[in-house]
């Protein structure tokens, strides 16, 4: 038989949901354009919808494409009470030239030689925009041109890459400096 797990000694005492609402915002920040997710290639719904959480916890905002299904998807996937922050992109190819041009960052999320590693990634200390690929076939190269730099999040699995939720979700919480 097992021997019983040895006791640490450490009481843990779990966040209540009182306590947790009570260290919340009251209201949604404003848009405060300095950290920006961009799925411009998205494929499933579910993704953005896990992406626009991690946004606001990090006090980001998403940058996605116009497409029919995509305001359903953002109101099925929140589960925040409150709408968050969320730019409109009608051509990507065209806003991350814009980005670049007016001095912003734009980091691609992508396996790619050469990126920097995510431990080695810095907070972001100018308007950063996270460009992350479709969930199929990656950035597309045409983008890849518009990248400053690129980050990729090291894997020791079979897998060949991460879902893009988490990918991108990762690279935010380095983003913002708080992981
Ligand atoms: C499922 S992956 C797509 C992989 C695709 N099969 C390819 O060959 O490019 C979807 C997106 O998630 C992000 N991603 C997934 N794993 C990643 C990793 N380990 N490092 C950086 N980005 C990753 C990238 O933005 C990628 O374009």
């Amino acid at each position: 038989m097992r021997p019983p797990p040895m006791s640490t000694g450490r009481s843990i005492r779990l966040r209540s949901n009182r306590d947790l609402r009570a260290a919340r915002r009251r209201r949604e920040h404003s848009c405060w354009d300095h950290l920006i997710a961009a799925p411009l290639w998205p494929l499933h719904g579910a993704n953005l919808g896990t992406l626009l959480r991690t946004c606001d916890a990090v006090g980001a905002c998403l940058a996605v494409p116009p497409f029919p299904w995509v305001p359903d998807a953002l109101d099925k996937g929140n589960t925040l009470r409150r709408p968050a922050c969320v730019h409109w992109v009608g051509n990507p190819l065209g806003w991350l030239a814009k980005q670049r041009a007016g001095g912003t960052r734009v980091l691609g999320v992508e396996l790619a030689e050469d990126a920097v590693r995510l431990a080695d990634l810095p907070a972001a200390r100018r308007r950063t925009v996270a460009v992350l690929g479709h969930e199929q076939t990656g950035i597309p190269p045409d983008a890849l041109d518009l990248l400053d730099d690129v980050v990729e999040i090291p894997m020791v699995g079979v897998g060949a890459s991460l879902n893009v939720a988490v990918a991108g979700s990762l690279v935010l919480y380095k983003l913002a400096g708080m992981c």
